[in-house]
């Protein structure tokens, strides 16, 4: 069985709308460790848009399954990555105006600079994954350049109509057989959701899957109704004095 890794940029997002102090990642990361997931994964962006250092130095302190740290291969993550130490570092192609990470990298075309980051993370004692299309180029680059680990994207599966779905599946699926068989450890995660998730979690030799998105905005669909019933009572009866902790009621 495939284990799950939980994205929680999301909540930085929420939080980062408002600048403010809520919702924390880092007391949710613990909330998603409850909830059975087997890994935290972190997107720190050149922008900081979301997750923040403060978060990485805290989660590095208080997760207790794995925490994977996604980032760009430049210079200053490769040292943010020495400062923290995460369990996993995954790299990803990074662009500033986009909204998600659009692409797998282009590892065939990049590989001695590309070599040279994975070699330096890896002396840090860091295994590293590469975030790739599920193509045999850039799996056969990954292998070439000295990774353990690829994560598949699987974002044109998710996104493809029904009548190619079947078509990107076969494509993440011949992907993990090959990445296999080259040695190579097989993650996948973009555009998951609870809709499409079991036929990638179904792949044999799938091990973890990365997803965010569906997961926090299934978590404001499940937790609203409860959030405005406390609110509605404590305007209902201000003299309740029921103290509001971020952990209360977990
Ligand atoms: N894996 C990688 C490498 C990503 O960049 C992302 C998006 O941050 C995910 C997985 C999770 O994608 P989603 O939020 O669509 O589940």
């Amino acid at each position: 069985m495939a284990s799950l890794g939980v994205n929680i940029d999301h909540i930085a997002n929420v939080r980062e709308a408002r600048k403010t102090t809520e919702p924390d990642p880092v007391t949710m990361a613990l909330l998603a460790e409850l909830g059975g997931a087997d890994c935290i994964t972190v997107h720190l962006r050149e922008d900081r848009r979301h997750i923040q250092e403060r978060d990485l130095t805290l989660l590095k302190q208080t997760v207790r399954s794995r925490l994977n740290l996604e980032m760009a291969p430049t210079k200053e993550m490769v040292y943010i990555a020495s400062k923290i130490l995460p369990d996993m570092v995954t790299l990803v192609p990074e662009k500033r105006e986009e909204i998600t990470t659009e692409g797998g990298l282009a590892i065939s075309t990049n590989e001695n600079e590309l070599q040279k980051v994975v070699k330096e993370i890896q002396k840090l004692g860091i295994p590293v994954s590469l975030f790739i299309d599920p193509i045999p180029e850039q799996l056969k680059a990954s292998k070439r350049i000295g990774a353990a680990w690829v994560e598949l994207h699987t974002g044109k599966y998710a996104e493809a109509s029904w009548t190619e779905k079947h078509q990107e599946l076969a494509k993440i699926s011949e992907a993990t057989a090959r990445a296999l068989s080259l040695g190579l450890r097989v993650n996948a995660g973009h555009g998951l959701t609870y809709q499409n998730v079991e036929p990638v979690a179904s792949i044999v030799g799938m091990e973890e899957l990365n997803i965010g998105h569906t997961i926090i905005s299934r978590s404001i669909a499940v937790g609203l109704k409860e959030a405005v019933k406390e609110m509605k009572d404590l305007i209902k009866n201000p003299s309740n004095n029921k103290v509001f902790s971020i952990t209360n009621n977990y």
